[in-house]
């Protein structure tokens, strides 16, 4: 699958992710972590990357963190609305506050107060970043709808230039054969570094929870960030940021050069439980196995459907 007009591409060292089965996902490898490329947006991108521990973290500053397809984009427009204080529509998209995905300049010029989001670990964040208190919250969603959800993702994003089928796929994500690395590893290393840092202002909460009561969830959250909290404002936002309303009027925002066929696939389906559609039988107990294995020691739980 050739990809076009990729402005940065032959700049930068790239890397292709194989599972054992020849399939491949390219990606971007800085100091053996890797990243997706963001060829279309980013010069520079290694250095940029490199540079972000050392870059400013400001006072009021908020940081949306989850692991990729979790829903941070329904959360940063939630988030959005809420320090606005209005439900209209933002009319940027959550690409132009990513960490991993902006250089350094544009990140210093996002508008504050600034609602930030990225899908890395604390570990290759602003070192500041807990220093300045920076309130965090931490979205999570089942693995196994993160799953089927990521694969679409990948075979959807020109830059990854994969193709794979879903039965290898599975594997792929049990072994953290993807951009962003394991799920596991992600959400143990977030585990931690809460444990550590008892009384930080981190807000835990889950798609799933969103999905089944998006006004319950979206009042805490602007309790969380204390912010004043209106109950009609909470309703609109909560309307507003349902998913078609956001697929209808957040898709023609996305840059469509980026997708197959000219089709932005953020917004794809929007459910919980869409994995049972996608899993076997065997796969299922196979990924149930290895969960049960890496998460014994985890407090976190999970709603599977
Ligand atoms: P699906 O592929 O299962 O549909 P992220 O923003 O972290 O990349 O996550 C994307 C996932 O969140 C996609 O899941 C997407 O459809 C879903 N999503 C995005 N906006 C949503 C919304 N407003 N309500 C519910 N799900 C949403």
């Amino acid at each position: 699958m050739p990809v076009k007009s990729l402005k940065f591409r032959l700049t930068m060292p790239v890397k292709r992710l194989d599972d054992g089965t020849g399939e491949t996902i390219r990606v971007l490898e800085v100091d053996g972590y890797n990243t997706p490329t963001f060829d279309m947006v980013l010069q520079n991108q290694e250095e940029e990357f490199r540079s972000i521990p050392t870059w400013k973290i400001k006072p009021g500053d908020i940081f949306i963190c989850a692991y990729p397809k979790a829903g941070t984009h329904w959360l940063w427009e939630v988030t959005s609305m809420l320090v606005n204080q209005s439900a209209d529509r933002v009319k940027l998209i959550k690409e132009t506050s990513m960490l991993e995905g902006v250089s350094q300049k544009n990140f210093d010029n996002v508008v504050c107060p600034r609602v930030l989001n990225t899908h890395l670990p604390l570990r290759l964040l602003p070192k500041d970043t807990l220093k300045m208190n920076s309130k965090i919250l931490f979205v999570q969603r089942n693995p196994k709808d993160i799953c089927v959800s990521y694969y679409n993702h990948h075979k959807k994003v020109l830059e990854y230039e994969y193709d794979g089928k879903f039965e290898n796929y599975v594997n792929r994500f049990l072994e953290g054969h993807v951009d962003y690395g394991s799920w596991f590893d992600y959400t143990l290393e977030w585990e931690k570094v809460i444990k550590d840092n008892k009384g930080y202002p981190i807000h835990v909460m889950s798609y799933e929870d969103m999905k089944t009561d998006s006004i319950g969830e979206i009042t805490k959250i602007s309790e969380f960030l204390g912010l004043k909290t209106d109950p009609t404002l909470i309703r609109e936002i909560a309307e507003k940021c349902e998913f078609s309303n956001m697929k209808k009027e957040k898709d023609p925002l996305e840059n469509s050069a980026e997708w197959k066929d000219g089709k932005p696939g953020m917004y794809r389906k929007g459910q919980i439980g869409d994995w049972k559609n996608w899993f076997t039988v065997a796969q299922n107990e196979h990924f149930d196995a290895i969960f049960a294995k890496k998460m014994k020691d985890s407090s976190f739980t999970y709603r599977f459907g």
